[in-house]
């Protein structure tokens, strides 16, 4: 033991520079509140060593390291590996996650990686600070007002890509919500670790939560596992562990079209952040009435206190509502669409956030094509800016009447600011360079629960 220390103590000192021993410096950090955003948050990380020893422990502070130290983790890493004929075998990272767990409400807190230190400048790892969400029974609720997300879908990892997550970044919002396709992997794992090194800047500081797309099923040919990476590198607030079969049909790494069984775990779940309730849902698993996703996000929406958060939104990839060319008619965006669009008109959900296409379009209020004020706003956001460009074009030179704004040229994100329980102003942020963006659409919603 004593020997193990020493060797231990050596790299520490031969690797200074870092502060870390050689291969247990934390790569791809990203963070993700727990289902009430107000009392944990989850830390996760990678490493190319599985024995990090106190450097497996994330030491947070909400005081500037003073008095209110806390550590948590130290628990074991996992690893995922996937073997495609195309890319062969694939192992991943050491894959760590550790929630800080009892923080308190509304409150900054740095975190770093190794155990307690006494002060700032013998921490051993760069410090990141985020902050939780004010708690939903706050009193005065203006507390919890204005809240500022970030949406944003079918991102990537190309130079576009790189300008959408600086344009966020300097939106300083309180959270990130991401429609599914992240990275374009695509069955070429690599891909996935330099993708969360783009993020990360933003991904360390910024709680960020994330749907399955198409492009995370990645179905592998040899044996027929799906969202394998997915569900292994995101540590969102799971309900329960994840349910998942291989998928034995014949089908590409990223279907478009699919429907597979994935249920729990990062496939479906909420988290409520200050005024806001959100339910993240998967396109690409069942959706008919008797199945378990539509259970719990009818039993879900059901238990929302819309006195305590009077927002509720819904995020999955493949969009109800979509004017252009592509993606029309798919299986799951039917069947989806058939069975749990009633649900969200029926406990007003405010909004319906998704990606597939790469474009933009906001909806009006709509119910089964009709204009309905007290039904949904849905939105496409799939102009992250990934690597298959811009969607090709419109069903229509005339849009449908539900219709209210669309786009197909340009890359951006979208911004909701919560100002208060009946009012948020929404907007489509173009990007015009890295770091420079203006807004392109802006409207003012309406909660639809007061109407
Ligand atoms: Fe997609």
């Amino acid at each position: 033991m004593v020997s193990k220390l020493l060797g231990l103590f050596g790299l520490i000192v031969l690797t200074q520079a870092s502060n870390f021993p050689e291969g247990c410096e934390p790569r791809q950090v990203h963070i993700a509140g727990g289902a009430d955003a107000s009392k944990s948050l989850t830390v996760s990380w990678t490493t190319s060593d599985p024995d990090c020893g106190d450097f497996s422990v994330v030491t947070y502070s909400s005081d500037g390291w003073a008095n209110n130290v806390g550590n948590a983790g130290g628990n074991t890493p996992t690893q995922y590996n996937q073997t495609t004929t195309k890319y062969g075998t694939y192992v991943s990272p050491y894959l760590w996650s550790c929630e800080l767990p009892d923080l308190d409400s509304n409150t900054e807190y740095s975190f770093a990686f190794g155990t307690t230190q006494p002060s700032p400048s013998a921490l051993p790892s760069p410090a990141y600070n985020f902050k939780t969400a004010p708690s939903a029974s706050s009193s005065p609720c203006s507390s919890l007002y204005p809240t500022k997300i970030a949406m944003v879908g079918d991102l990537g990892q190309t130079a576009d890509s790189a300008s959408t997550v600086a344009n966020i970044a300097k939106e300083e919002v309180d959270f990130i919500a991401h429609a599914g396709d992240m990275s374009y992997a695509d069955c070429d794992h690599d891909r996935w670790d330099s993708w969360f090194d783009m993020v990360e800047d933003v991904s360390s500081n910024t709680p960020w939560y994330v749907v399955g797309g198409n492009h995370e099923i990645e179905h592998s040919d040899v044996d027929g596992e799906i969202f394998v990476a997915y569900e292994s590198r995101f540590n969102m607030p799971r309900v329960k562990p994840a349910e998942m079969e291989p998928f034995t049909g014949d089908t590409s790494c990223t279907p478009s079209a699919f429907l597979g069984k994935y249920d729990w775990g990062n496939s479906f779940y909420k988290f409520a952040h200050g005024p806001s309730t959100f339910l993240m849902l998967n396109s690409y698993t069942d959706t008919a009435p008797d199945s378990p996703q539509y259970a719990w996000v009818e039993s879900t929406l059901a238990e929302i206190d819309r006195e305590a958060t009077p927002w509720v939104f819904v995020l999955f990839h493949s969009p109800f509502y979509n004017s252009f060319s592509d993606h029309q008619d798919e299986e799951q965006q039917i069947l989806m669409k058939g069975s749990m669009e009633d649900l969200f008109i029926k406990y007003k959900v405010n909004a319906a956030f998704s990606g597939h296409v790469h474009g933009y379009e906001r909806t009006n209020n709509v119910a089964h094509e009709a204009l309905d004020p007290a039904a949904p706003m849905y939105v496409i956001i799939g102009d992250g800016g990934n690597r298959e460009g811009h969607a090709s074009g419109f069903i229509d030179s005339t849009p449908p009447v539900w219709s209210a704004f669309r786009d197909n040229t340009i890359f951006g994100h979208a911004l909701v600011t919560l100002l208060n329980e009946t009012h948020a102003e929404f907007t489509w942020e173009k990007n015009v360079a890295e770091g420079v963006f203006e807004t392109a659409d802006s409207f003012i919603m309406e909660n639809q629960y007061y109407l």
